[in-house]
């Protein structure tokens, strides 16, 4: 083959794409849709370069573990302490941890996950009236790979997102009857863990146990809550692509189908699902602001023959309007820790990440 015969055929490759792209995202019923149909093979939006699955099969099992951090009496000094110092290991080292005893009450993980899955499997007319890409005037919307028109290959999850980005609120009437008044309780709750995990950090730090909150990390928030459907070729896709994420701090709150990985020391590590557990990591602007202290772990999630798997982040983004000036906070900069990256504003710092594809971070743009 020629190199211009090369070229077009890339270009044929490319046409098809976005036309089957398209295809995908007019029927509004997502990755749920293909499954109901009852397809065998997944298209070929979703497979992964035949680069990346090669790389796959060569990559060794670590037998190590995500950090489980106990948050039970807290209210203790000597017990908080000994939880700052675990929490800033992790952060330092992982950017990953697990907790447990963390206040939520157990009915209200399970009534959180039980709605995210009454959404998603409703019926799919009703469903499809939430179906949006405008992120600007639709706080409330269901769509399928938000990076579709991005990516080069497409991720085996549809999603529920609940943006809170201005106020951190949300009016009860705006989130779908069918999981609302779950999904007021988990927020409530989950907010409530936020400022406390952003005390503790705070401390990590070496700042004031209000510091963080004072700046308004915990104040904007979305809550995205995927439905990863059962793949019937689960090794040629994922369910979600190797990625970091956009905020200060996420709480995940994950069932027990498991999938979640998050790469720590070159290697794939299982963030095994704990009954009643909640995942956290740190983001990619909480690492900026700690001036590279803390670490925003890249994770994925793998796709699965079993399912569906359902699992809720909430991002932590910060202030996001009116603009606030962010950056590295300057107590944490001295001459054996020189300034790493540059001022940023959250909306700014959002439209950059979500114009890129899942996995294309937006750390390198602020890196001095
Ligand atoms: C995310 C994410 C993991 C999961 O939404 O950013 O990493 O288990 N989710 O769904
Ligand atoms: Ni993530």
């Amino acid at each position: 083959m020629s190199s211009t015969e090369e070229s077009q055929a890339e270009l044929a490759m490319d046409y098809d794409r976005s036309n089957e792209i398209k295809a995908f995202d007019d029927t509004k019923s997502g990755v749920k849709g293909l499954v109901d149909a009852g397809i065998v093979n997944i298209p070929r939006i979703f497979i992964r370069p035949p680069n990346e699955l090669v790389e796959e099969l060569t990559q060794g099992k670590s037998t190590l573990h995500c950090p489980i951090i106990d948050l039970s009496g807290i209210e203790v000094q000597d017990h908080r302490n000994k939880v700052v110092d675990e929490i800033k290991e992790a952060s330092e080292k992982w950017g990953f941890f697990q907790l447990i005893n963390h206040g939520v009450p157990p009915s209200v993980l399970e009534g959180m996950i039980d709605v995210i899955r009454k959404f998603h499997e409703q019926d799919v007319e009703l469903k499809k009236e939430y179906y949006s890409r405008d992120r600007t005037t639709r706080r409330v919307r269901y769509e399928s790979n938000f990076d579709l028109y991005q990516s080069k290959t497409a991720n085996w999850r549809d999603t529920l997102n609940i943006s809170m980005l201005v106020s951190g609120h949300i009016e009860p009437e705006e989130i779908p009857a069918v999981c609302r008044n779950a999904s007021i309780e988990y927020i409530n709750h989950v907010t409530k863990l936020g400022e406390t995990i952003f005390s503790i950090l705070s401390e990590a730090l070496g700042l004031k146990p209000d510091q963080l909150k004072e700046m308004e990390c915990a104040k904007g928030k979305s809550v995205v809550c995927h439905y990863y459907p059962a793949c019937p070729q689960p090794e040629l896709t994922l369910g979600a692509a190797n990625h970091t994420d956009p905020s200060f701090l996420t709480i995940l709150l994950q069932d027990q189908i498991g999938g979640l990985q998050v790469l720590h020391n070159n290697q794939w590590i299982d963030v095994e699902p704990i009954t009643q557990g909640l995942v956290v990591n740190i983001g990619e602007t909480l690492q900026i602001l700690s001036n590279h202290k803390f670490v925003s772990a890249n994770h994925r999630v793998l796709a699965n023959q079993v399912g569906p798997r359902m699992s809720v982040a909430c991002f932590f983004i910060g202030a996001f309007a009116p603009p606030k000036i962010y950056g590295p906070i300057k107590e944490l900069i001295s001459e054996q820790n020189p300034l790493v990256y540059k001022e940023f504003t959250v909306s700014d710092y959002i439209a950059k990440f979500t114009s890129r594809p899942l996995g294309k971070s937006a750390l390198d743009l602020f890196r001095l």
